[in-house]
């Protein structure tokens, strides 16, 4: 249907200027967005806005998510050590179902986190059309995500024997599509969603990543006194 001149210049678009665009956005916004605007660096928790139905989001939706991203760090480092787990049927099957679990729970949570702020007058007035953007990329990044680990077997493989060298050859500024140009359609769309959502990152409550764990951690404690005007005691 297209020319293979067409479809390699679309290729380097979406998988050579487009990751390189979306890192160099995220570096240069989210320490812009630091140094200008520091107290926005939040969730923008609605928690006190309605809390019934946040839990059935919030809960499952970080579980899942933290899970698939920390798989997807693991595939990236040590892709070797990924494919000899693999190399038995029974491990791989453990590795595969875990995963499908674990994106399961991040569709079913995100979900809940949608249907929460249509469901809550008070929670829409407080979202913004960034919030709605960035709610429709995601939500494009988990259905994917699940859409290729039950439909393009057994992702965690060539995730590790593609996709790592491929996110290697990016990071050692030699960018190599030829690893990924095979693979199906639905994985390049979850790639490419992937990139648009570090570049929009700086721009959304998605900061709240970078501010956990926060400073309460390491800092020395402080004894807070309040100031104002004396209450009379009771009793005395
Ligand atoms: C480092 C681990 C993380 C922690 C501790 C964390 C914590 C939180 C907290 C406390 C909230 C506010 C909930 C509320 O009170 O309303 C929140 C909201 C949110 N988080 Fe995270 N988060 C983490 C990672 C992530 C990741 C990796 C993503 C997505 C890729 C994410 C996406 C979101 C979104 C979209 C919301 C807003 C949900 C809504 O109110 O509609 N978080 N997070």
């Amino acid at each position: 249907m297209f020319s293979d001149e067409f479809l390699g210049d679309f290729n380097n678009l979406m998988f050579v200027v487009l990751p390189y665009l979306s890192f160099v956005v995220f570096l240069l916004m989210t320490i812009q967005r630091y140094r200008t605007q520091t107290f926005t660096y939040s969730s923008l928790s609605s928690q006190f806005l309605e809390n019934k139905h946040h839990f059935w989001g919030m809960v499952p939706f970080h579980y899942g998510v933290l899970a698939i991203i920390v798989g997807h760090v693991v595939g990236f480092l040590i892709p070797g050590s990924v494919i000899a787990w693999n190399s038995q049927p029974l491990r791989l099957y453990i590795l595969e179902i875990s995963a499908l679990v674990c994106g399961i729970l991040t569709v079913v949570g995100f979900v809940n986190v949608i249907v929460r702020r249509f469901r809550s007058k008070k929670i829409m007035t407080v979202t913004t059309t960034a919030d709605w953007i960035l709610y429709a990329i995601l939500l494009l990044q988990f259905l994917s995500g699940v859409y290729i680990a039950v439909f393009e077997r057994w992702g965690s493989s060539w995730y590790a024997s593609n996709a790592a060298p491929y996110l290697w050859s990016l990071l050692k500024l030699s960018p190599d599509t030829s690893f990924i140009v095979a693979l199906p359609a639905m994985v390049k769309l979850h790639m490419v969603s992937a990139f648009a959502l570090i570049a929009l990152f700086p721009f959304t409550r998605l900061v709240h990543i970078l501010v956990i764990p926060n400073p309460y951690f390491w800092r020395r404690t402080q004894v807070v006194r309040w100031v104002g005007p004396r209450r009379k005691r009771i009793g005395h």
